[in-house]
């Protein structure tokens, strides 16, 4: 290290002379002696000075390379032997002092062994959400795919990131998975399996998404917020909701049907579909033409309003409900 260090310092004073007054030569030297911050290819401060296996060992100081590569047992071990020249490059590369963190083996080796959302046990995504017991909080940061979940996870907040896309395989085997709220992400499109299998979900609120399409639903779902979307009447299966026999609440809200989308099962309380592009809707929607006797005490709250439909013209469609549905009536 001598020898650069001399140059570098020659080359100081010289520049302090006055750059205008420096020979050519001289700066073209002095620029190659300071490799500048960023620039992983910058070469060693050692100018004209030529490595090779015999000089090598005096330039680049490697008396404490194993003490910057202990990492403890979590990485292999790094052998000095592995830098011994040639190949003259990488150990110019590996024994450079830590100006970028490719050129580093002390900055790079770590981060590979680092948890996140990318690992494949409960542990390292509890680092990047905040886990209390069975819930796992993984508001506002950034994430871009459904994290892996510990297998006892009941209560999932996902809300303000950019998840586009969920997987069939995203809960696989959550059986405990109770609670999953995705509001506010970009999602866009759901595997069709992805919340077959789970027996235990009873919220869903995807509430704020991109979605024109449901996927299937479990048969335990209790309440379903898919407001603010871009659900079309094409996305939803026909009888998507009858075999759902707890669903209570069905937010549809702000998006994109055209059609009231039932029959409903006779759990349903709460149906909201206001603010949609709705025209018409089945004489089955609600209630069964077939029996007259038959009342839904349950439904109660029911909002068509912010739809293009004359509801007057669907005189037969009420008879069961407990109250006529919010919406335009001329
Ligand atoms: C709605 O339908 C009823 C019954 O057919 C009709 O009398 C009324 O004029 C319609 N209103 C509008 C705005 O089309």
């Amino acid at each position: 290290m001598r020898l650069p260090a001399f140059l570098g310092l020659l080359a100081l004073v010289l520049g302090e002379a006055g750059t205008a007054s420096l020979p050519k030569e001289g700066r073209k030297r002095r620029e190659e002696q300071t490799p500048r911050e960023g620039d992983s290819n910058a070469a060693l401060p050692v100018g004209n000075y030529v490595l090779n296996p015999d000089n090598y060992g005096n330039i680049i100081d490697l008396s404490n390379y194993e003490e910057l590569t202990d990492y403890g047992d979590q990485l292999p071990e790094v052998k000095v032997t592995s830098l011994a020249p040639p190949p003259r490059a990488s150990p110019t590369k590996s024994s450079m002092p830590a100006r970028t963190s490719s050129a580093n083996p002390m900055m790079t080796r770590p981060t590979a062994g680092l948890p996140g959302p990318s690992a494949n046990h409960g542990l390292p995504t509890c680092l990047v959400c905040v886990c209390l017991g069975s819930s796992v909080y993984c508001d506002d940061i950034d994430l871009e795919d459904i994290p892996p979940l510990p297998w006892m996870t009941a209560y999932l907040y996902a809300r303000y990131n950019r998840i586009s896309h969920i997987r069939a395989g995203d809960f696989e085997g959550l059986t405990k998975l109770k609670w999953v709220d995705l509001s506010s992400n970009s999602i866009s499109s759901i595997d069709n399996d992805a919340f077959r299998g789970l027996p235990a979900l009873q919220h869903l609120i995807l509430a704020g998404n991109q979605l024109a399409a449901l996927p299937v639903l479990p048969g335990g779902i209790e309440f379903l917020d898919i407001r603010l979307n871009r659900l079309r009447s094409s996305g939803i299966r026909p009888e998507a909701f009858r075999a759902l026999k707890k669903l209570q609440f069905l937010f549809l809200a702000d998006n994109l049907l055209e059609s009231v989308p039932g029959p409903f099962p006779l759990s349903l309380r709460s149906l909201h579909l206001q603010n949609n592009r709705i025209e018409t809707m089945q004489r089955d929607s609600f209630c069964d033409p077939e029996e007259h006797k038959h009342t839904r005490r349950q439904l109660e709250d029911i909002r068509l309003d912010g739809n293009p439909i004359n509801l007057s013209l669907f005189p037969s469609a009420y008879f069961c409900l407990p109250r006529l549905p919010v919406g335009r009536f001329t």
